[in-house]
């Protein structure tokens, strides 16, 4: 058995002839001969050279597989370069940013003070993924939340979107997170715990971090939130198998994980490439979620199969994993008059509302909470 001591040792030995500053390594994560970590390159030149003598070196050492992800260090943006997100929580977080940027991490996990991620910690992470682009992973995530705090349940939302966050608007909210005694403490709504990136940019200005910057506000958004108690904290992944992916994947290995897909045969096929990386990375698929499975004919009631039919089945039948939910096209019933509106929360007496809480249901139960 390879454990994670060893694989330390061995990537250690290839560095010992580089400074501390050349080479880092992060996210050492060692699970049955397969090995993953970051490695943080002062310069792109030495790559090359050192992928192949730590690829030999960590195979001498037994790994059957190794996964790097390579990135170049960079310099901390200043709280300006973070999009002028400026005031108050947003310049906190940067400014911590750029702490944890001084600071080699060494490993999963060090460097969070967050109970949250403490193995003692009862918290159930569940990461909600897909291949694809505008599935509905938002969307399910938001209204799973909704539906587990209806039922009752503790529960956070970590917009993990950094790029492309849209949870605060999805759920109407319009106010920004206070900082007690320098934590920032997460805007609830419908029960439900909310920090997103969205709260610390202002105008809807993008974002232009490089790959790095996401894995450390993602860091943030553990180290530097008074989450509380929690019983659920649901992850609204960005589309797609890329760095934020890893990087949950690496922070948080416990995690379990639910993957959306729409009916679509394509749609299903990419997001079986989001399932494949949660079998590789170990961490458990709770089931698949049919988003827009069908459209419920105003008229006559019938089901219509506008976007195809068959892809969440056929998705966790290649998972092994449970077809959870099939939640048919339609916006929610809310008026902007309300004072409780969001636009995309369903009311829970809804036909889709009704869907979610049974969505819940199956949740719970996999969990076994
Ligand atoms: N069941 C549904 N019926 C109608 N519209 C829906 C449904 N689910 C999602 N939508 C809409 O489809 C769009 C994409 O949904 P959403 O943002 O949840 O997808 P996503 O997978 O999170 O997208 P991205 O990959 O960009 O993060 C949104 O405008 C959302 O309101
Ligand atoms: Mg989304």
């Amino acid at each position: 058995m390879l454990t994670r001591e060893q694989a330390l040792e061995a990537v250690g030995s290839v560095t010992e002839a580089y400074s501390a500053d050349a080479v880092q390594f992060r996210d050492v994560v060692v699970k049955d001969r397969q090995v993953s970590l970051t490695v943080v390159l002062a310069s792109a030149e030495t790559k090359p050279a050192l992928e192949s003598a730590l690829r030999e070196a960590l195979t001498q050492a037994g790994a059957e597989a190794v996964h790097f992800r390579f990135r170049e260090a960079q310099p901390a943006p200043s709280a300006n370069a973070a999009q002028g997100s400026g005031a108050g929580a947003a310049t906190s977080a940067a400014n911590k940013q750029s702490a944890a940027e001084a600071a080699p991490v060494q490993g999963h996990g060090a460097g969070l003070s967050s109970s949250l991620l403490d193995p003692a910690s009862k918290v159930e992470f569940i990461a909600v993924a897909s291949g694809k682009g505008g599935v509905g992973k938002s969307t399910v995530t938001v209204n799973l939340a909704v539906a587990l705090a209806r039922k009752g349940k503790r529960v956070g939302i970590m917009d993990a979107d950094i790029y492309g966050f849209s949870v605060p608007d999805m759920m109407g909210i319009e106010s920004r997170p206070e900082l007690v005694n320098d934590r920032v403490i997460p805007i609830e709504r419908f029960g439900v715990k909310v920090i997103s990136m969205g709260f610390f940019v202002e105008d809807n200005s993008p974002i232009v971090w490089r790959g790095p910057m996401l894995g450390k506000m993602l860091r943030n958004f553990f180290s530097e939130i008074e989450w509380g108690e929690l019983d659920y904290l649901l992850l609204d992944l960005p589309p797609g198998t890329g760095d934020v992916a890893l990087d949950v994947h690496q922070i948080i290995p416990q995690s379990k994980e639910i993957i959306v897909t729409t009916p679509h045969a394509t749609a299903a096929f990419v997001a079986a490439r989001a399932g494949a990386m949660a079998i590789k990375t170990n961490h458990e698929i709770i089931g698949v979620v049919e988003n827009m499975a069908y459209y419920k004919c105003s008229k006559c009631g019938e089901p219509e199969y506008i976007f195809g039919r068959g892809g969440g089945a056929k998705l966790a039948e290649s998972l092994h994993a449970d077809l959870l939910a099939q939640i048919p096209l339609g916006q929610p019933d809310n008026h902007i008059s309300e004072p409780d509106f969001s636009p995309s929360v369903y009311k829970a007496e809804s036909e889709t509302g009704q869907l979610y809480l049974e969505l819940a249901d199956r949740v719970i139960d996999q969990c076994g909470k």
